[in-house]
């Protein structure tokens, strides 16, 4: 992997190629089976996210796309939901509010070292025109969880945000920062261009609470797109890759309330999928 160092304050790409280490690699060896998923394999978690009763080889599929900007060996996976995606973490919380599957990268236990220090977070994503999202729901794509569950320090959204009155075009990527913050902060939007891989990279300081973005689409090299913002990013937590959609009109209560249509067949297809150790100012921005 080539990659580059960048100042923190993101003046221009310095110099020198060097390959930053890896806190994660989520990217897909080719000869992986769907079945590999629903057993240790030490990229994902078998267990976590899906609908009580499925099983990750049921809903994961491995699309004929080629692969993204940092699959140079690996394969992108898609990830689907269903009219079955219901989690139940618990027998008395099931959550029929929501539809959702997200895949966890496996050593990403909530304590462990992928949300200290400064790393950066890699991942593409690309729409399947076979399966399409309904942009009338709130879609959460990526996101990092706190251990705590009481907020995401980090999140992609698209579709309709719940509650907003900005008149966004609902096809739109929308990376906010916590959102417990009042209101919480878009770090960076952009079109979720068609037919292509749509490629983030956030630097998350978790000792001066700051996320920095860097985007491209296709095969070009990662830019960055802002400075250091800052952003309460402390409180450790899980990745989160896939589709957590929410529903119309669930009041205060979205997690369990509120409307699903039925029928529902969406995916989104990942690529690249990996986190880097930043400290020394390593970013990779191209492959
Ligand atoms: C995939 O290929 C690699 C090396 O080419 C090999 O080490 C590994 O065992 C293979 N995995 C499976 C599941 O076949
Ligand atoms: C999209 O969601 C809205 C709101 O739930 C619903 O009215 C509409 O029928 C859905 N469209 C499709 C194609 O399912
Ligand atoms: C973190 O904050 C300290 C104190 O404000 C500052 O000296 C340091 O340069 C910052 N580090 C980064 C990577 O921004
Ligand atoms: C559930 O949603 C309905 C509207 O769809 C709303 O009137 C009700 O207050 C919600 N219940 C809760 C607990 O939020």
């Amino acid at each position: 992997m080539i990659s580059q160092y960048l100042s923190l304050l993101a003046l221009p790409v310095l110099a020198a190629a060097q390959k930053c280490s890896l806190q994660f690699d989520g990217r897909i060896p080719s000869n992986l089976t769907l079945a590999a998923f629903d057993s240790n394999n030490n990229i994902y978690n078998p267990s976590n996210v899906f609908g009580k009763g499925l099983k990750f080889s049921e809903l994961l599929q491995l699309p004929a796309v080629a692969g993204s900007l940092f699959d140079t060996k690996t394969v992108p996976v898609e990830v689907t939901i269903s009219d079955a995606s219901i989690f139940a973490p618990s027998a008395d919380n099931v959550q029929t509010g929501f539809r959702r599957a997200e895949l966890l990268p496996a050593s990403n236990s909530g304590t462990d070292a992928s949300t200290l220090g400064v790393k950066t977070l890699h991942f593409s994503l690309m729409q399947d025109p076979q399966r399409p999202l309904n942009l009338t729901h709130e879609y959460q794509l990526v996101f990092l969880e706190s251990a705590d569950f009481s907020t995401n320090q980090l999140v992609l959204k698209t579709g309709t945000i719940i509650g907003s009155t900005d008149g966004v075009d609902p096809n739109t990527l929308q990376l906010f920062g916590n959102v417990n913050a009042n209101p919480p902060q878009v770090l960076f939007s952009t079109p979720f261009t068609p037919g292509v891989f749509n490629n983030f990279a956030v630097t998350l300081d978790f000792n001066n609470l700051t996320s920095q973005v860097f985007f491209s689409t296709g095969k070009s090299p990662l830019k960055p797109v802002t400075q250091a913002i800052s952003n309460d990013v402390s409180g450790q937590g899980q990745f989160h890759f896939g589709m957590l959609k929410k529903p119309i009109d669930g009041g205060n209560d979205i997690v369990h309330n509120g409307t699903q249509e039925d029928g529902i067949d969406e995916g989104i297809i990942y690529g690249g999928i990996f986190e880097e150790d930043s400290s020394t100012g390593c970013i990779s921005l191209c492959a």
